[in-house]
This record gives C-alpha cells, structure tokens and sequence, in this order.
C-alpha cells in the first residue's frame, strides 16, 4: 500500500495484449499501477489506464536488461508494490539454425533473465513486508518441445517450474506466487514472432480479456498455477502422458513456417 492508502501493482508488457488486460483487472480493483513495455506505445496504455480512475506511471524500459529492471525497479520510488504481473515476454518463429542469435538470445534475456531478476527485487521487498501476491504469465507452451519455436518452448518450460519452486521456498511467508499458463491468445505475439505464416498463427484464438481475468482471479486467491480455457486444460493434461517426440513433432504442424497452408 502506498501513502496514500491504495494498493499499487506493478504490470511488465502491459502495452498491449494480456499485459494490458490484467492492467486492466488491477485498475478496476483500484489498484493504481506502474506499467512497463520496451516502446513508447506504454503511454498510450496508460492514458487509457488512468481514465479508469487510478493514477498511472509509465515506464519505457527494455526488460532484457539489467539497466532496465533497475529502471523499473526504481520508479517505485520504494512505495510497496502489493501485486507483482511479470507478463512481459515474446516469442521468435522459424527453425533455431536459421534464427538471428541475438533475437533468441532477447527472447531469453526477456522471459527469464530479466523476468527473475524483477521478481527477486521486488520479493524480496515483500517477504520482508510479509505480503505480496506474485503473477507469472508462463504458457501452456512450457509443457511441450517446440519445433520452430524452441527457444521460446523452452523459456516457457523454465517459468512454469520456476514458479512452482519460488511459490514452495515462499510458502508460510505471506507471498503468493501464481503462474498464468494461457494457450493460443489473441494479441501482437505472433505477428512480432515472426509467425503469421503458420497453422498457429493463422487458427482462432482466446481473447485475452478472458485470459487476463482468469489468471487475475487466480493471482487474487493465491493459486499455484492456472490454465486458461478449457481446450488448453485438455491440452496440456494429455501433454503430461505424451512422449516428448511425438509432442515436438505435433509442434512442427502448428508452428513449422508455410504449415498455414498445408
Ligand atoms: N499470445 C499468446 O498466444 C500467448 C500464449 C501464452 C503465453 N503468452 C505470454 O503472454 C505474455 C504477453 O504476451 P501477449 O500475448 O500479450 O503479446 P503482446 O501483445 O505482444 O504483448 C507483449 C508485451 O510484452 C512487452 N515486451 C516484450 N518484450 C519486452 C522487453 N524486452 N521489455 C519490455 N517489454 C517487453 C511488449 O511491449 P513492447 O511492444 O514495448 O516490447 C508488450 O507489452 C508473454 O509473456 C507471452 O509469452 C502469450
């Protein structure tokens, strides 16, 4: 809680896409809010943020990096931050061999390096505070290998079991970690992955409005984990007995460049 009396939530990625919808949970809640994205298009969000009648701060930082988190960090000005939304994160299309290093390497530096690093600081303050409630936006994705999607596949995987560890070593502290495990979600993802050309990018998708307020909800009541949508509990429950082989190779229909046309 800050000076003032509200509580206030820090949402990464919330320019666009789920980020700004759980931005939107939170200022319906009255939560007012510290909003991060990489490009100046966070401060149209948080104009139509503070229309929602809670005051606002936009931060532009690149999340992939040290000096950025730090930047993000420090904008709290060291008000309490109650509800953490580390959603930020992208995705990167096309076999691994083909894939600019440096792209996937952003992939990673975003949806792990600089998601833990914003996480440790930002819990640590809260376990020392005795509360906090932490939300994670990982992905179904993390439960199976993906073909000409790999690197990302694999930054998935890690968030998913990152979380369930964090949340067990927090358990009796008073911080809850939650993990969003959304499937296919209708947003900018797969055309900044580079994947518009795939049966994935092509098939219809969750509304990410939806799967904002489901992993909010959750994030609210503490839980583990939770999966958006129906299809994507199925999904990921017959991906826990499947082979891996045969998973990656299910992937490759979905994601392989051209399989929007076969
Ligand atoms: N869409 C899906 O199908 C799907 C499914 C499962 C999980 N997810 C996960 O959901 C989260 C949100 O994605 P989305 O689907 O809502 O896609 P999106 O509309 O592309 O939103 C991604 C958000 O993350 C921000 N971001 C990306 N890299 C950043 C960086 N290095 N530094 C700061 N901000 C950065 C983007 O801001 P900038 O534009 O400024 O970079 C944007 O605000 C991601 O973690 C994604 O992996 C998505």
């Amino acid at each position: 809680m800050n000076q003032q009396g509200t509580r206030v939530a820090m949402v990464t990625g919330a320019s666009t896409g789920i980020g700004f919808e759980l931005a939107r949970c939170c200022a319906r809640d009255g939560f007012d809010l510290i909003i991060a994205a990489d490009d100046a298009a966070i401060a149209e969000a948080a104009d139509q943020l503070r229309q929602m009648g809670v005051s606002v701060k936009a931060v532009q930082a690149d999340l992939s990096t040290a000096a950025g988190v730090e930047q993000l960090y420090g904008a709290a000005g060291g008000q309490p931050v109650d509800a953490l939304l580390a959603n930020a994160g992208h995705g990167l299309g096309g076999a691994f061999l083909d894939q600019a290093f440096d792209k996937a390497r952003h992939v990673v530096d975003t949806n792990i390096t600089g998601t833990i690093d914003l996480i440790q600081r930002v819990g640590r303050d809260m376990r020392a505070r005795g509360t906090g409630r932490i939300l994670v936006t990982g992905s179904i994705a993390g439960f199976m290998p993906g073909s000409f999607q790999a690197v990302y596949n694999g930054t998935k995987a890690f968030i998913d079991s990152f979380c369930f560890a964090l949340r067990n070593e927090l358990k009796d502290s008073g911080v809850t970690v939650t993990c969003l495990m959304p499937g296919p979600t209708e947003t900018e993802f797969f055309e900044r992955a580079e994947m518009l050309d795939t049966r994935i990018g092509q098939q219809t998708k969750d509304d990410p409005a939806d799967v904002a307020r489901v992993g909010y909800a959750a994030m609210l009541k503490g839980e583990g984990d939770v999966v958006s949508g129906w299809k994507n509990k199925v999904q990921s429950a017959i991906a826990s007995v499947t082979p891996s082989a045969m998973l990656a190779q299910q992937h490759r229909k979905m994601a392989e460049p051209g399989s929007d046309r076969s």
